[in-house]
């Protein structure tokens, strides 16, 4: 089941200048930034009430993010859900057609197991799914 909207992401050129456009935007700064090496991407995070705004540079120019703002501008990059289950929504939206862009959860942003759906199957909207991981060790 789809518990609520996590939270948005944002593709920016300079996560920097972002971070300080973003603060002055919500009166509060980003309570975490963090690398994901794997997708090439640094991203910040604000908290706005239930949910959440993340903003996503590229480190790299082969990084997804990076060709997205080269074709489209900074802007909304994906939508996320949260769910309690990640692997049983992932199964119900394969049978329900949507294209899952990983077969199986990876590891996300902000300890979550995250997948992503392709945005043809979704009205022109990369969705995330995301699941959070009970922080242990
Ligand atoms: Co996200």
């Amino acid at each position: 089941m789809i518990k609520r909207l996590e939270h948005l992401g944002i593709a920016v050129k300079d996560l920097k200048e972002a971070n300080a456009l973003y603060t002055k935007l919500l009166g509060v700064g980003p309570y975490k930034e963090e690398a994901v090496e794997s997708e090439h991407v640094t991203t910040s995070f604000f908290q706005t009430g239930d949910s959440k705004i993340e903003l996503l540079e590229a480190t790299d120019p082969a990084s997804a993010i990076a060709r997205f703002i080269e074709k489209k501008g900074e802007g909304i990059h994906h939508v996320a859900f949260e769910t309690d289950n990640i692997l049983e929504e992932m199964k119900r939206l394969e049978e329900a057609g949507f294209r899952l862009l990983n077969e199986q959860p990876k590891k996300g942003a902000d300890n979550k197991l995250v997948c992503f759906i392709h945005p043809k199957s979704a009205n022109g909207v990369l969705v995330e799914l995301c699941q959070s991981i009970l922080e242990e060790e």
